[in-house]
């Protein structure tokens, strides 16, 4: 099954995640106009834009995580159903932002400068573009992909007590990491498995295809504590214009 199927075992997991909301909200409330967030998912991050008084626009290609964030914030922000790598809104931001590595869901540099070249054509003369993705990792990437590791915490869910485990596969050619998704419940593995696929991104790269795409970097932050990148960020966060 697609991981992007399921909103409510999402919410389940990821109710409490917050990490990232501070440095999203910093940058937005420079903003003076309406917000645009690609890759929305089920509105996570939308009361923190909601919350500044900024108009909040969602752009989101699951339709059920997207029908389960219209239903959250009940006409109070926007989500459209679309395509990070393909949108045509017809209307201008003065900030955008690809938050929790949703930008790795680019597995091509096509499909990466095509994403770039929307943001673009949607950003204000004076807007600003936040990009928030992880710096891969060797000891993950590499890891036995015969094996199950636990990947989050535990959570609650239909009343049993969840975690998920995963594995995955990666392809350094392609730079491309498959990864499955199982939920232990009460000590158990379900059946059932979630599929997804990230294309890992290295900061040189990044450089070159936000300078290709005419964004012009501003501040490179590697970690959401606002800090520099450096050689011991784990991840990559771009702020550009
Ligand atoms: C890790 S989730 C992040 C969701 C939300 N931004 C958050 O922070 O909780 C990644 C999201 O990217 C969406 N997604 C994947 N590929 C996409 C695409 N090509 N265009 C728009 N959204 C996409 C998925 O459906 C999913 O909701």
């Amino acid at each position: 099954m697609d991981i992007y199927s399921n909103p409510k075992l999402y919410d389940s997991i990821h109710h409490d995640h917050k990490w990232d909301m501070k440095l999203i909200e910093a940058y937005a409330k420079q903003a003076h106009g309406p917000v645009l967030e690609l890759a929305s998912g089920t509105g996570r991050l939308t009361q923190t834009i909601i919350n500044l008084g900024l108009d909040y626009t969602g752009l989101e290609l699951s339709r059920p995580f997207l029908n389960q964030a219209k239903i959250k914030y009940n006409g109070d922000a926007k989500f459209i159903l679309g395509d990070m790598r393909d949108f045509h809104l017809g209307t201008k931001f003065d900030f955008i932002f690809i938050g929790f590595n949703s930008f790795l869901h680019n597995l091509t540099d096509l499909d990466a400068k095509n994403c770039l070249e929307c943001v673009r054509e949607h950003l204000s003369d004076n807007g600003r573009f936040l990009l928030s993705i992880f710096i891969p990792d060797p000891i993950f990437l590499n890891r036995d992909s015969d094996k199950l590791y636990p990947a989050t915490d535990f959570f609650q869910f239909q009343n049993s007590k969840c975690r998920i485990m995963e594995k995955n596969q990666y392809d350094p050619r392609s730079q491309i990491n498959d990864l499955t998704w199982s939920v232990e419940r009460d000590g158990k593995i379900d059946q059932e498995e979630y599929h997804y696929s990230m294309r890992m991104f290295y900061p040189h790269e990044m450089d070159m295809l936000l300078s290709e795409t005419g964004l012009i970097i501003r501040e490179k932050i590697g970690d959401y504590d606002g800090s520099p990148m450096d050689g011991e960020s784990g991840m990559q966060i771009y702020v550009c214009e």
